[in-house]
């Protein structure tokens, strides 16, 4: 037993319980693998609560359309609540591979469009749900309508303009962005008399050039890659999103791409 390196501390323990370390080998080992057995279990523990800060402080800063936080994990997926089932189940199914790819360290934009209440948002939910649980990317939220309010109210109270600086800050490095009903803060359509036609009227300048800052700081114009993934909800198309927006933030936000393009129609509104 001379040559076994003790640790003071079991070596201790083991005197504590009138057991001599260096004649009790099997007692020893026990004790030895108890502790690490309870070091393991803190270390755990700690990198559990550890995660959970880093979550909370990116949620700290998202910008929510209600009072709380939303939560979406896969699991509340329900492909038969809709009436096309198979559709949902493939909705479902795209979602989770995009989310995959995340996990795999693939960086690109994301485009989930269609009609309300199809679960666009829950979805683009689920999937920052899986990356930050597999890969520990955390996501930041930002509702476009609840942003375009931060705008509006910005010159009364000057600590909006301060929050709409650190979160545009926070939206340039966040590893997983969504940007949630990208297009409802430009309103209805408006009719032209002239042209006989309807169109949507551009979103306020200050705010394109805001968003234009955080799409132009996740994209690496040299690399031709995106910097970390930007998941955009909308219920517009892409014609309609060129209306409201200036062409070169559209380019740099919304995806061409069809693998990376998630379609909702098809699937009934979930809103009760
Ligand atoms: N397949 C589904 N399984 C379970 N819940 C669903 C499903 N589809 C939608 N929901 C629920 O329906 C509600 C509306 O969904 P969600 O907010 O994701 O829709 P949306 O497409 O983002 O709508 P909008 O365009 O109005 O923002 C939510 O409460 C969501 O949890
Ligand atoms: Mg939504």
């Amino acid at each position: 037993m001379e040559g076994l390196n003790l640790p003071p501390n079991i070596v201790a323990m083991m005197r504590e319980q009138g057991r001599d370390p260096t004649k009790d080998p099997a007692a020893f080992a026990e004790m030895k693998k108890r502790k690490e057995e309870r070091e393991q279990r803190l270390i755990s523990k700690w990198n559990q609560q550890n995660r959970q800060q880093k979550i909370k402080s990116w949620l700290q800063y998202s910008v929510w359309s209600g009072s709380r936080p939303l939560n979406f994990p896969f699991e509340r997926w329900e492909p038969n609540m809709q009436t096309n089932t198979q559709l949902a189940r493939e909705v479902g199914n795209s979602a989770w591979k995009l989310a995959n790819r995340m996990i795999a360290g693939e960086q690109f934009n994301v485009l989930m469009v269609g009609e309300p209440g199809t679960g666009k948002t829950s979805l683009a939910l689920a999937i920052a749900d899986k990356v930050f649980k597999n890969a520990e990317k955390p996501y930041l939220f930002i509702s476009t309508m609840k942003l375009f309010g931060m705008f509006n109210e910005r010159f009364d109270n000057p600590k909006v303009g301060h929050k709409l600086k650190d979160l545009q800050k926070k939206a340039k490095q966040a590893p997983i962005l969504i940007i949630d009903d990208f297009g409802t803060e430009a309103g209805m359509k408006i009719y032209n008399e002239n042209t006989g036609k309807t169109h949507f009227k551009p979103v306020r300048k200050d705010m394109q050039e805001w968003l234009y800052e955080v799409a132009d700081a996740r994209y690496d114009e040299y690399e031709n890659a995106h910097r970390g993934s930007t998941i955009v909800t909308t219920n517009n198309t892409s014609g309609d999103l060129v209306q409201m927006y200036n062409p070169k933030l559209i380019s740099r936000l919304i995806t061409k791409r069809k693998d990376n393009t998630i379609h909702f129609e098809g699937l009934d509104d979930m809103r009760g």
